[in-house]
């Protein structure tokens, strides 16, 4: 097989893909019923037996599963498959304590690695490319993945893993890579370190980023593509469904990210009532895996909000860019808010750069938000109010509500070496954070 070349049910037709979904998550609902004991007990207590699905729209009946339920079952206990036969295992720390731990076969190694060497065939990229790879190898599934991919592609790795922004710089100089996979605000952070060694980043080797790992706007993507001189696009992925690779933006297009959908069968459906939702509408997204051994999923609940579009560059069908994690939405004063609305504001102000934070505060007794963000280093400083009173015109003009803002000089705020944090909730006292230290 030519390793460059599209595979064929990339292109193949609609009705093809259809059956091939149905033929191998008819499998998946017996492989789950008959080897987990989670599973069983999951769609017998719904009254649901993989005998009842005779066409795809028949998931519905399906029991969806969340992270309560690794959680409960954590370490092992949603493992289909005997311990010999899992080669390795992942895990997400999480906000809430203990990890989520997933676990895979040989097999999956391999179709993990097929779908990121995919993702990476749509970024552009062959086994000419030199691919540095800056997710953090370890227990997140962001740099192993990859690592695997670039390697099923035949492409050249550097396995930089995260961290050590000047040596990063270093080897983006020295090695030449032509490809970078890193999360969007860690590039940021790179970028910043080859402009302090080498004047700019523009005159790099580097010419196509694969990001992913957290949620990015547009805006942001304009911003590293005119600083790095690059094409930057998005890839999408979650441990508990595989890992990185579920989707992946065409460089073609540009215009949302393309679902591997003959491993990762999508829905979206209604956060609150999980109702599924028409193509086109927004809503939470639900992944089925259809071709996993080791810890199948049946109807993960991502908390990802986004929507499904047809199909342009390939068949199957596109997500649009991810608005952000139900988790991370803010309520304030019945607005319902995410940190890319504010993202995207503050990159419309060409003085200001897109390290930033958005505190949860008390302003009087209602929530509130305190928006910090930094100015480029060659703007007046005379311009500082006039840019805070601009920031908060365009926040409560596009996002309808009032917020505080703070300007800071460059450099001022922690940057991210993986998966930036960008909400702090500070409404609780000081103290009660230090309580029991
Ligand atoms: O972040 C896997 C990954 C690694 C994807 C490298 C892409 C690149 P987890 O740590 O389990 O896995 O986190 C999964 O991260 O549910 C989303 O909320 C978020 N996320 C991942 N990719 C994107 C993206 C990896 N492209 C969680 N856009 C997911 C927005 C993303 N959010």
């Amino acid at each position: 097989m030519n390793n460059n070349a599209l595979e064929h049910i990339e292109t193949a037709s609609i009705d093809e893909l259809r059956h091939v979904q149905f033929v191998r998550m008819k499998k998946t609902l017996e492989h789950a019923y008959n080897n987990s004991a989670v599973y069983r007990k999951k769609f017998d207590e719904a009254g649901v037996h993989p005998d009842d699905f005779k066409t795809l729209a028949d998931l519905a009946k399906f029991p969806f599963t969340t992270k309560k339920d690794l959680r409960d079952n954590y370490p092992f206990g949603m493992f289909a498959v005997p311990q010999e036969q899992i080669v390795r295992v992942h895990a997400s720390s999480g906000t809430t304590g203990q990890p989520t731990v997933v676990g895979y076969t040989q097999n999956d190694i391999q179709i993990w690695s097929d779908v990121v060497a995919r993702s990476l065939r749509a970024a552009g990229l062959t086994n000419k490319d030199i691919i540095q790879v800056s997710y953090g190898y370890g227990l997140f599934t962001g740099g192993l993945g990859a690592h695997y991919g670039v390697e099923r592609l035949g492409a050249t790795v550097i396995p930089m893993s995260g961290g050590q922004t000047e040596k990063q710089a270093q080897l983006i100089h020295d090695f030449k890579p032509t490809a970078l996979m890193v999360t969007p605000s860690y590039c940021l952070n790179i970028i910043e370190a080859l402009e302090r060694k080498y004047g700019t980043a523009r005159d790099c080797s580097i010419k196509t980023g694969v990001f992913g790992a957290e949620p990015w706007t547009n805006e942001m993507r304009k911003e590293i593509e005119d600083r790095l001189g690059i094409d930057a696009l998005d890839i999408y992925g979650l441990s508990e469904v595989m890992g990185p690779g579920v989707a992946m933006e065409c460089l073609e297009t540009k215009d949302g990210l393309t679902i591997w959908e003959d491993h990762f069968y999508p829905e979206i459906i209604h956060p609150e009532t999980g109702e599924v939702l028409a193509d086109g509408e927004l809503g939470e997204l639900v992944f089925t895996t259809i071709t996993k051994e080791g810890m199948p999923v049946i109807r993960y609940r991502t908390r990802d909000l986004t929507r499904l579009l047809a199909g342009t560059a390939r068949t199957m069908r596109r997500m649009d860019k991810i608005v952000g994690r139900s988790d991370d939405m803010m309520i304030i004063r019945g607005v319902n808010v995410f940190p890319s609305q504010i993202e995207e504001q503050i990159l419309h102000i060409p003085q200001l750069l897109p390290n930033y934070e958005i505190q949860i505060c008390k302003q009087g007794h209602l929530d509130g938000l305190h928006v910090r963000a930094e100015m480029r280093r060659d703007t007046e400083h005379e311009l500082m109010n006039q840019l805070c009173t601009q920031l908060k015109n365009k926040i409560k003009t596009m996002v309808g509500i009032t917020v505080s803002v703070e300007l800071l000089m460059e450099g001022s705020l922690p940057r991210s070496e993986g998966k930036a944090q960008r909400i702090f909730d500070i409404r609780q006292p000081i103290s009660e954070n230090y309580k029991s230290a």
